[in-house]
């Protein structure tokens, strides 16, 4: 089994940030395992971040025997766009596209918002805690610079400021995805979160797509709890390993 087909590739973004020799795999499995090694020691690989379908615990298990460790659990839930959601959001927020001078601003707010996130990256101890808060950061201004010009970029604002941020990506014809969204610490707990569901879901809807999808940690409660109450469903899950080499 080479690279391409057990799925194993060099993560540069990870090298650079980290200066560690990452690779990454989704969907490895316990008969491709060994392969998987071969290739992170033929690259001399520093370390693997390996992710198996939840279902598949022989995978995780044989991870476990090789000193994988458990990082965190990714879940994805799914609804329906055809049915309509079952709760409206009320905020005293005010929602837009964002502007071509708010970078910073929301940059901001991604920061504070994102500070020690739960998920894989900060939950490996050898992993630096800034670096890992700037995966996130990272993500939010690249998704600010590829944003297009069809309001899939929203900021929430409260007198005045940007407080929140949500984004939104057509991930085929069918599936939408509320793709990143973050509000600011003082700001969580008024229903921001589930304004920017219910904007997804008609943004989505806008463009024909038959279903919506999020993804994020099992630990992270606050989202689930607006995603239960509107009607998500869990489709699939991923534990999420880090193997080190070095
Ligand atoms: C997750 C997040 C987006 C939620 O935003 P929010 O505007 O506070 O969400 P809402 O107010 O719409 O609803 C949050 C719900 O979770 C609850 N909640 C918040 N924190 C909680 C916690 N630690 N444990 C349990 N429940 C919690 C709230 O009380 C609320 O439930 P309720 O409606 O029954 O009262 C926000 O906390 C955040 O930015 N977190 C960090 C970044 C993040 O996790 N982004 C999403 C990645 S998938």
């Amino acid at each position: 089994m080479n690279s391409v087909s057990s799925g194993v590739f060099i993560s540069e973004i990870d090298r650079e940030r980290f200066g560690f020799k990452t690779a990454r795999i989704t969907g490895i499995t316990a008969g491709g395992l060994s392969d998987v090694l071969d290739f992170c020691a033929k690259e001399k690989v520093e370390l693997l971040i390996a992710r198996c379908g939840m279902s598949d615990l022989a995978a995780a298990q044989m991870m476990e025997k090789k000193g994988f460790l458990l990082m965190d659990t990714l879940v994805y839930y799914t609804r329906d766009l055809t049915r309509p959601l079952p709760q409206s959001a009320h905020t005293a927020a005010r929602f837009r596209p964002i502007h071509a001078d708010e970078e910073e601003a929301m940059v901001s707010v991604a920061k504070q918002s994102f500070n020690g996130y739960s998920g894989h990256y900060h939950a490996d101890p050898r992993l630096d805690n800034h670096q890992c808060n700037d995966v996130y950061v990272d993500w939010a201004r690249k998704a600010f610079a590829s944003r297009a010009d069809d309001d899939n970029f929203l900021v929430a604002e409260m007198e005045g400021s940007i407080v929140a941020f949500g984004v939104f990506r057509l991930n085929s014809a069918e599936e939408g995805e509320l793709f990143l969204g973050g509000v600011h610490p003082d700001f969580q707990g008024h229903g921001i979160y589930l304004a920017f569901l219910c904007r997804a879901v008609e943004w989505c809807l806008a463009r024909r797509a038959g279903r919506i999808i999020i993804s994020t940690q099992l630990n992270n409660i606050a989202v689930q709890k607006v995603l239960t109450k509107s009607g998500f469903e869990v489709s699939r899950g991923y534990y999420t390993f880090h193997k080190w080499f070095v």
